[in-house]
C-alpha cells in the first residue's frame, strides 16, 4: 500500500496504513449458482418483496427512516425489550459500532482464526492490539481451553462467530458462559449469523451477563444480504452506549420494511432451514463417496479439503456457472461451499465429481 507521506494530501492514520487490503468479490455473481457467500440460494420470501412494494410510496422515500414500528415488531419476535437491541446496517455495522464504542488504539482484542474477516478489519481500523487464536488443527474445533488461557485482565473485546465461518465449528452455551465469566471486563460478541442452522443461541443470556453482545443478521437464511440489515443485542445500558456511537439513520427505510416482513414469514425460514439440513447430509455423503475429507458443519456451508486442486476446482466450477470459495490463503487446500437445496447440491456434486476424477492439471 502507498504510504501517505509520498505525495500531497492528508496522511491516513498509521493504523489504516498498516492494514492489508481486503477485496471480497463484489461483481459477476448474479446469474450463477452462488455457493460462495453463504447466502440463501433461493432468495428472500416473496412476502418481503410484496410488503416493500405495497409500502413504497413516493412520500415515504422523502422522509428519513423511522424505526419505531420495526423496533416494536423485532423486539416481540426476538423476545427482548425494545431497548435491548439496535437495528444495524448488517452485522458489519454491528461489529463496527461495538468496536467504536469499546475499543481505543492499542487495546487488547482476541479474535479466532480462521474466522469472519470483518472482525480483524474493524479492529485494525481502530488500531487495536489484536491477538489471534487458531481453531484446533485438524478438527477445526473451537479452542475453548486456549481462549480461556489467553484472556487477560486488560482484554477489552473477544469476537466469536457461532457457528464459525468458514470452519462450521460451534461452541455450546456452557463454553460461552465460561468465557463470559473469565472476561468480565471485556465485551464478548457472539455473532449468530448462522444461528438458524445450529439452533444454539446466547440471546437469552443478555441480562445475566453484562459483557455479552449477540448479533443476528437478515443476510443469510432470510435471503436479504442486499438490504444490509441486522441486529445487535445486549443489556439496555450497553445498547444505549452503542446507540450513542451509531449513526442515527444507518439503516435505510426499505431494509426496515424488509425486516418487518421477513419475521412474519417464519414458515419460509423453517422450510428453508429444513431443506438446507437435508442438503448438508447429501453433501456429506457425496464427499465421502469421492473420498474428499470435509469438516462437519453447524452452518449452511461446508469446508472440504481439495489439497493442491483447490484453485483448479474453484475455477472449473466457475466455468460451469457454480461459485465456491477457495480458502487456501488461511487453510491451505480448503474450499468452502455454501449449502443450498438438495437439487443444487446434486448439481454441485456432479460437477465436482467430473473435476475430481479427471487427471490433475
Ligand atoms: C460470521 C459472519 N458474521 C457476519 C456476516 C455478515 O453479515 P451481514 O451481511 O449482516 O453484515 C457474515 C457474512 O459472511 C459472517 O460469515
Amino acid at each position: 500500500m502507498a504510504s501517505g507521506n509520498k505525495g500531497p494530501g492528508p496522511r491516513p492514520r498509521p493504523a489504516v496504513e498498516r492494514m492489508a487490503p481486503y477485496h471480497p468479490p463484489t461483481g459477476g455473481r448474479m446469474d450463477r449458482l452462488r455457493l460462495d457467500f453463504n447466502e440463501n440460494t433461493l432468495g428472500c420470501s416473496e412476502k418481503v418483496t410484496q410488503f416493500i412494494a405495497e409500502h413504497l410510496v413516493e412520500n415515504d422515500l422523502a422522509v428519513y427512516p423511522e424505526y419505531g414500528k420495526a423496533v416494536e415488531e423485532l423486539a416481540e419476535f426476538f423476545k427482548v425489550e425494545t431497548n435491548e437491541f439496535a437495528i444495524t446496517n448488517g452485522t458489519d455495522e454491528a461489529i463496527q459500532v461495538l468496536v467504536n464504542t469499546y475499543i481505543d488504539d492499542g487495546d487488547d482484542v482476541i479474535i479466532l482464526k480462521p474466522s469472519y474477516a470483518m472482525y480483524r478489519f474493524y479492529c485494525e481500523v481502530a488500531g487495536a492490539s489484536i491477538r489471534e487464536l487458531e481453531y484446533r488443527p485438524g478438527t477445526l474445533a473451537f479452542p475453548l481451553q486456549e481462549l480461556l488461557a489467553a484472556i487477560q485482565p486488560e482484554t477489552r473485546l473477544i469476537l466469536i462467530s457461532n457457528p464459525n465461518n468458514p470452519t462450521g465449528s460451534g461452541i455450546d452455551l456452557d463454553g460461552i458462559t465460561r468465557i463470559l465469566k473469565k472476561a468480565p471486563h471485556a465485551a464478548v460478541l457472539i455473532d449468530e449469523a448462522y444461528y438458524e442452522f445450529s439452533g444454539v443461541t446466547a440471546l437469552k443470556l443478555i441480562n445475566e451477563y453484562p459483557n455479552l453482545f449477540v448479533s443476528r443478521t437478515f443476510s443469510k437464511v432470510y435471503g436479504m444480504a442486499a438490504m444490509r440489515v441486522g441486529c445487535m443485542f445486549s443489556k439496555a445500558e450497553n445498547v444505549a452506549w452503542m446507540k450513542k456511537a451509531q449513526s442515527p439513520y444507518s439503516v435505510n427505510s426499505l431494509a426496515v420494511l424488509a425486516a418487518r416482513a421477513a419475521i412474519r414469514d417464519t414458515e419460509y425460514i423453517s422450510e428453508y432451514v429444513g431443506e438446507v439440513l437435508a442438503a448438508r447430509e447429501l453433501l456429506y455423503v457425496g464427499f465421502e463417496k469421492l473420498g474428499i475429507p470435509y469438516i462437519k458443519s453447524q452452518g449452511n456451508f461446508v469446508l472440504f479439503a481439495a489439497g493442491d486442486r483447490a484453485v483448479e476446482i474453484r475455477d472449473t466450477l466457475r466455468e460451469k456457472g457454480i461459485l465456491v470459495r477457495d480458502r487456501s490463503y488461511e487453510l491451505p487446500g480448503c474450499v468452502r461451499v455454501t449449502v443450498g437445496t438438495r437439487e443444487q447440491m446434486r448439481k454441485f456434486l456432479t460437477e465436482l465429481e467430473a473435476v475430481w476424477k479427471r487427471p490433475a492439471k
